[in-house]
């Protein structure tokens, strides 16, 4: 949230305008709120991840007023908010890979202008000087010639420079870390796009930190391949549905929040839960799955020196159909990856997939009506399987009939439609996969 509000913005404008109350009049209510708005906003550039909806969708649930404006080869949003963003909000967000912020300099910039500006965004830099230009929707003749403008433009400053990336391919996220590139003492990269009558130049502000993922990915003690294994990433996803659902349901937004993983597997989003401090409950109906879970946490708290006392845990053996017994703790969301059916090395065929389909119609409502009775107000973030046969795509079939039946109904995020014209729901599945995951948001009926 951004801080001060926006009265305290009213008499700096005032302020600026020296006092002169006639003037300020006369300038009327729209060039005021107009300017006002302006001040206000931030434009950036997102690159999304390799699934553009639910990036698009994580952002909306994630920054309010979240306010698309282009979407660029399917790749780039270029978006507007209020929210100051930073590496911090990139570490949260699943489904970004890159935020830019847009650069606006003295006036309306040109292709001309841009070794000048980069120049301006190194100022701050003391010796020799990194830089990256991110290049979208430019030609690699003209991306060339740009990078040398750049380099001399420098040169004839006095600034020693190198740069990384070339006009064929931007640095990937590691460099730009490992290089500086984020850091305004020692570099920067600016993000340049073009596409018909759109001109947008902005600074690279944040990238995915990989290390990191990598490390809770491959890291952690245990993995159970058969169970499907669910990137921290996706789980990150999954976790901002379900804030941007616990908010709603509360009308408030929460300072912290108490999730509860049904389908805990290993343990995957309790990992992202313990990470944001928040307070994690925990089951699975399979033993081996909550002692896998647990030696988990325990890496995650030794790892990343989480303590009880600030982010609580609790991992127990439960099946998911029968009552949950949690006066103690009553869960703010409810985000789980339910069972994704039996692990598939081959395709399967139409006849195997009915009879998964059975199995996880079944699961889905036995699951769903035991939440409704005993956890009635608590919202749901889970993923359903979808499977890939040779020549169709079988989603659940009976699942929107039991959502509604057990008293809920789906949402999304503002502005975020669904994968399917008969489904308020999102698709994640990546192309060699048989299963793929359908993320539904579900709020309880009041
Ligand atoms: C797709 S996995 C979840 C994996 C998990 N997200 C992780 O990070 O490892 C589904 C889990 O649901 C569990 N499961 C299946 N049926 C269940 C039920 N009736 N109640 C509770 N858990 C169940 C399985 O044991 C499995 O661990």
């Amino acid at each position: 949230m951004v801080g001060g509000d926006e009265n305290d913005l009213i008499s700096v404008v005032r302020g600026s305008l020296g006092g002169r109350s006639e003037e300020f009049k006369a300038f009327g209510a729209d060039f005021f709120s107009n300017n006002l708005y302006a001040l206000l906003m931030h434009v950036y550039a997102a690159l999304l991840g390799n699934n553009p909806t639910i990036s698009t969708a994580e952002l909306s649930a994630l920054l309010p007023d979240f306010t698309q404006k282009h979407l660029i080869a399917n790749q780039y949003c270029i978006f507007e908010t209020k929210e100051e963003l930073n590496q911090d909000t990139l570490n949260r967000l699943g489904g970004t890979i890159i935020i830019a912020k847009q650069v606006t300099g003295n006036g309306v910039l040109t292709f001309a202008d841009i070794p000048s500006l980069l120049a301006t965004e190194l100022s701050t830099v003391k010796g020799k000087v990194v830089f990256s230009l991110r290049l979208v929707g430019i030609p690699p003749r003209e991306g060339k010639d740009l990078f040398r403008a750049c380099k001399n433009g420098l040169k004839k400053k006095g600034v020693p420079s190198r740069y990384t990336g070339n006009e064929r391919e931007a640095a990937k996220p590691i460099v730009l870390h490992d290089d500086g590139l984020l850091d305004p003492k020692k570099g920067c990269e600016l993000t340049i796009i073009r596409e018909k009558h759109l001109f947008w130049i902005g600074r690279t502000v944040a990238a995915q930190n990989v290390k990191a993922y990598t490390l809770r990915d491959i890291g952690k003690p245990v993995r159970d391949t058969t169970v499907g294994l669910l990137p921290p990433k996706l789980a990150q996803i999954l976790l901002n549905f379900g804030e941007y659902l616990a908010n709603e349901n509360a009308k408030k937004t929460l300072k912290s929040y108490v999730v509860f993983d049904p389908f805990c597997g290993t343990g995957v989003i309790p990992i992202e839960v313990l990470l944001r401090r928040n307070t994690i409950l925990a089951s699975d109906v399979s033993l081996k799955a909550v002692n896998g879970c647990e030696k988990n946490i325990e890496w995650t708290r030794k790892t990343y020196k989480i303590l009880k006392k600030d982010a609580e845990s609790i991992v127990w053996k439960q099946d998911a159909t029968k009552p949950f017994d949690l006066k103690k703790h009553v869960p703010d969301i409810i985000v789980t990856e339910g069972s994704l059916g039996p692990a598939l090395s081959d395709r399967p065929t139409i006849k195997d997939i009915e009879k998964f389909m059975r199995d996880s119609d079944d699961l889905a409502a036995g699951f769903l009506k035991n939440c409704k009775a005993c956890l009635p107000n608590v919202p749901i973030v889970m993923t359903l399987p979808v499977w890939y046969a040779m020549k169709k795509m079988m989603p659940l079939k009976k699942i929107a009939e039991t959502i509604d039946a057990c008293g809920y109904k789906t949402v999304m995020p503002p502005h975020v439609s669904g994968w399917l014209p008969d489904r308020l729901s999102l698709l994640y599945r990546r192309s060699d996969q048989f299963v793929g995951r359908e993320i539904v948001l579900l709020m309880p009926k009041k």
